[in-house]
């Protein structure tokens, strides 16, 4: 419930960026991590045992996911989804 509500409030603080990177990740990348996770698609970023710790490790694995989920986005919209990973999860 909390997270739900500061998710909502980083959506009307910034709707333009988080909304653009959400809506990307959102249709590319939800439906395997759901699959790996037992549903709950974005616990792969808060689960204890994540393994990505710093900016760095996080664009190398968009990078790679984004292979993986078979979408070729542009270097725009691959930068938006990692500043909403890092906004929304990962928070370094
Ligand atoms: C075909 C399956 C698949 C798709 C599609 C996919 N991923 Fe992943 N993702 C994985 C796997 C497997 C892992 C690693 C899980 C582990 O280490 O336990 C992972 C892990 C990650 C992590 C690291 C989580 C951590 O431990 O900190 C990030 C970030 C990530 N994915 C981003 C994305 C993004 C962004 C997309 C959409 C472009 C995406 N993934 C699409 C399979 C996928």
């Amino acid at each position: 419930m909390k997270k739900a509500f500061l998710a909502i409030s980083l959506l009307l603080a910034t709707p333009i960026v988080i909304a653009g990177g959400q809506g990307l990740h959102d249709a590319a990348c939800m439906q395997c991590h759901a699959t790996l996770m037992g549903g709950d698609a974005n616990a792969i970023y808060t689960r204890n045992t994540r393994r990505v710790k710093d900016l760095n490790h996080l664009n190398g694995q968009v990078k790679g996911c984004a292979l993986a989920a078979g979408v070729a986005w542009l270097p725009e919209e691959h930068q938006q989804v990692v500043d909403y990973l890092a906004k929304t999860f990962y928070r370094f």
